[in-house]
């Protein structure tokens, strides 16, 4: 069994002008203590597929389809439920650590106030395993520091925090939406690297969201690459990396920048995001993709597995023709 189990994942908004259709037809799971990146270009839909997930939808937004966590159903559970499990089970970070976290609280009071409200430790004990967490994610003199307050941190320093707390209750899912866009990109690479090691420390499973191709090569098991509210391309993250076969992944790729630029390069791939109100005809990438072919406008392609590996595209084009 999956810890996560997503099946025909749909989520629509209702607005003024009409139906916006953000997630189509999203199937993917994770097993236990892996980590899987999602990844893709700002309003591809990455942040509503957990949103729905986790029942954090705005008012207007509704899913439908199957989401199993440890083999029981949470797509539109109670509120009371979801608040639970996101309490014990399943954890979540966003690129601004300030949205979680009261700039004039101290750290400390703000971590024991977890430990103490929702697990009933004890004062003391709580601040003893606030500390060790804010050691796990490498806070350099974390009893000292714990006093401070989030505003005194570094952008860096404060996302650890926010991880550090996050991982206090010991999720067995950790979600993370753009956890380092915010960070200047030295930073972002510690930040990756740590959550690679705290999820062996820890053994939790990790989505990690991120519109940046560039940081989730070495950081994660899987990638699950996404347009137009549909999955391109799954795979192990080492094939999808040495051998892209969805003409978007390769776009990306290509939009990567490379540390060792000299100059800030940053190519983009042309063309505009999808308008999202059409309902999906043929492939959503097709108006930006330089193979399409005529199917390519009317058919949606399905997402079919490459030879007998874990690795699913969904393109009419022969991989052969655009390797
Ligand atoms: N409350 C809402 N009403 C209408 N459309 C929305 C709403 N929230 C998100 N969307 C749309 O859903 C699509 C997917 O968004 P999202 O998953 O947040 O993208 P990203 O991949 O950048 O995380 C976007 O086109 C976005 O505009
Ligand atoms: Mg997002």
């Amino acid at each position: 069994m999956s810890l996560l189990e997503v099946k025909n994942l749909k989520v629509e908004f209702e607005t003024a002008d009409g139906v916006v259709n953000a997630v189509n037809n999203v199937n993917f799971s994770i097993e236990e203590g892996k980590i899987l990146a999602i990844v893709g270009e700002s309003g591809s839909g990455k942040s509503q597929t957990v949103f729905a997930m986790t029942g954090l939808l705005d008012h207007n937004g509704s899913a439908t389809g199957s989401v199993k966590f440890e083999g029981e159903e949470i797509l539109n559970i109670s509120n009371q439920k979801l608040n639970q499990i996101r309490a014990e089970k399943i954890a979540m970070i966003f690129q601004d650590p300030m949205t979680s976290l009261n700039p004039y609280v101290r750290v400390s009071d703000q971590m024991t106030e977890v430990l103490v409200h929702h697990h009933g430790a004890s004062k003391s004990d709580a601040l003893k395993q606030s500390i060790n967490m804010l050691d796990a994610v490498r806070i350099p003199d974390a009893s000292n520091r714990i006093r401070m307050y989030p505003h005194e941190f570094s952008g860096g320093m404060r996302q650890r925090v926010m991880i550090a707390m996050s991982l206090l209750c010991k999720p067995k899912l950790l979600i993370a939406d753009e956890p380092t866009t915010a960070l200047d990109v030295t930073v972002q690479a510690q930040i990756m690297k740590l959550l690679a090691d705290l999820q062996k420390d820890f053994g939790m499973s990790i989505i990690l969201i991120t519109h940046d191709l560039g940081v989730v090569a070495g950081n994660s098991d899987d990638m699950l690459v996404m347009y137009g509210g549909e999955i391109m391309e799954i795979g192990k993250t080492e094939n999808i990396y040495s051998a892209p076969t969805h003409p978007y992944t390769q776009g990306l790729m290509s939009a990567v920048p490379r540390l060792d630029d000299s100059e800030e390069r940053l190519i983009t791939i042309p063309g505009n995001p999808p308008n999202m109100m059409k309902s999906p005809e043929g492939c959503p990438f097709s108006p930006r993709c330089k193979f399409a072919v005529d199917k390519c406008n009317s058919d949606s392609p399905a997402l079919l597995k490459i030879g007998n590996s874990d690795h699913f595209r969904s393109c009419h084009v022969d991989k052969e023709k655009i390797l």
